[in-house]
């Protein structure tokens, strides 16, 4: 078995983005462009992989610096796609076997493509395969040139083409299988004699024709995966597709997606069986949601995890939160960061938790504000409680211990402790910790003015 290593070619500018920000960065699918190619290459038995970067080249390296067994060569100038190769030699000394030659925003290229790319160039025992493709609309890409046998005899890129070359709708893809023998010595002799003066990649397959090294092709099935971005259309372009097969793979999973076309479902999300998605939802970067659950309209669920049986109502967002399992939360709540709510909890109408474990069977029904707050299991919060954590300088942490019964209306002014048991009646600014089971009554003692109010109707008709 011969080794193989990956090379992704990051180093271009991405001028059509119009960005500050590296184009392999943007996010698509709710992941950096480049991460689609990396994680499609970890399928395949990789030795190693190797990151040209160029432009924005710490910002690069700096979001990729998670990945193990990824290795950065820079290129500056940027001189071309045969330059960007050749930048990998010192990574690459020493080794031997099989480079896959890949580009970072080139994100819908699948797995099995790549495996069928390495099976045709390992059977060809070629020292080059090339993936191509046959398209409508040519324009752009480098053109596949055979030879009267139908042999690859070389490729010739849009700009250098005569008009007979350019008629061709077979492209090169720009991927490629490369054995490691030939290769440097050979990137080392390509030339700039081109229209726009660049290292051409593209140029080594003449090359080898030349030293009579084997060539092969491969003819990918659906063109559409080669797509690449260039600029913020074929982001939203390229965005849909992701957005389709992951809503198809979901399905075919046993979600239930209403509307797949108004559905925007990240590609690292998972979903349990049985579980329904409501026309407009949307579930982003890691989020994770269990089995059964019915995540209806208008929710964006964000990095966030929920157990199973989860109802989420309509028009909810919940961030970097962990919800637990038979929980309902909304119409139009709201889990801000690093919230956790207990299992059979209930979070209801215009309830915003900020950094607020909720315990299990726990209730706030309507309109409340918890913020720093512990709260215990089987805890009722009525309507309109408000934690207030803030002091204008610092915030302040609030403990509703197990089984207390908070009355609407009430303001828990932290830093507050209200004991196990404990009943607040409805309407208090409690401002002083609650000993268990104690009742705090905390407002102005009612008077009653029998008959004022009659006898003020009759004083303004006189
Ligand atoms: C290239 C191919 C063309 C093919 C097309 C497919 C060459 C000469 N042409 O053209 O045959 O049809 O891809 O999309 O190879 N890059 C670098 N450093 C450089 C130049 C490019 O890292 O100096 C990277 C870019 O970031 C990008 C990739 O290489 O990821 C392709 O570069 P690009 O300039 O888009 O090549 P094309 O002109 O499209
Ligand atoms: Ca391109």
């Amino acid at each position: 078995m011969t080794e193989l290593h990956v090379v992704v070619l990051a180093a271009g500018k991405g001028t059509r983005m119009k960005s500050a920000q590296p184009k392999v960065l943007h996010a698509l699918a709710g992941r950096p462009l480049i991460e689609h190619v990396l994680a499609t290459a970890r399928s395949l038995d990789v030795a190693e992989t190797v990151i040209v970067v160029g432009h924005g080249a710490d910002d690069v390296r700096a979001a990729l610096a998670h990945h193990e067994n990824v290795r950065f060569v820079v290129q500056a100038p940027q001189l071309g796609t045969g330059h960007a190769l050749l930048q990998t030699e010192s990574a690459l000394a020493g080794r031997s076997g099989t480079v896959l030659l890949l580009y970072a925003d080139v994100p819908l290229l699948e797995a099995g493509t790549l495996h069928r790319l390495l099976e045709t160039h390992r059977g060809a025992r070629a020292s080059a395969t090339v993936l191509t493709a046959e398209v409508a609309d040519p324009y752009g890409y480098g053109r596949i040139i055979r030879d009267q046998g139908g042999e690859l005899a070389r490729i010739v890129e849009e700009r250098d083409a005569s008009a007979a070359e350019r008629a061709v709708r077979e492209v090169n893809s720009g991927i490629y299988a490369l054995e490691l023998g030939p290769l440097f010595e050979s990137l080392h002799q390509l030339a700039t004699d081109n229209a726009q003066g660049e290292y051409y990649l593209t140029d080594l397959i003449a090359q080898y024709r030349k030293r009579r090294l084997p060539v092969a092709t491969l003819r990918v099935r659906d063109a559409g995966e080669l797509r690449g971005v260039n600029s913020r259309v074929d982001l939203a372009e390229l965005s849909a597709v992701l957005r389709q097969r992951k809503c198809r793979e979901l399905m075919l999973g046993g979600v239930t997606v209403e509307d797949p076309g108004s559905t925007y479902i990240d590609a690292d999300v998972t979903v349990g069986e049985d579980t329904t998605i409501a026309p407009g939802v949307r579930l982003t970067g890691r989020t994770i949601i269990g089995q059964r659950c019915h995540v209806h309209s208008g929710t964006r669920i964000s990095d966030s995890t929920l157990g199973d049986d989860v109802t989420v109502l309509d028009g909810c967002v919940v961030e970097q939160s962990t919800v637990g399992s038979l929980v309902s939360l909304g119409p139009f709540a709201r889990l801000r960061p690093l919230s956790e709510v207990g299992d059979g909890a209930h979070i209801g109408n215009f309830v915003e938790l900020k950094k607020t474990r909720f315990g299990a069977r726990s209730k706030a029904g309507h309109l409340a504000y918890l913020g720093d707050a512990i709260v215990g299991e089987d805890v009722n919060v009525g309507a309109g409680v408000i934690t207030c954590n803030f002091d204008g300088v610092q915030k302040h942490l609030t403990i509703i211990e197990d089984g207390v019964f908070v009355g609407s209306d009430s303001q828990l002014v932290a830093p507050i402790t209200i004991g196990k048991g404990a009943y607040i009646a409805a309407g208090s600014s409690v401002t002083d910790s609650v000993p268990p089971d104690a009742l705090a009554i905390a407002r102005a003692q009612q008077t009653n003015k029998p008959g004022w109010s009659a006898s003020r109707r009759k004083r303004n008709k006189d």
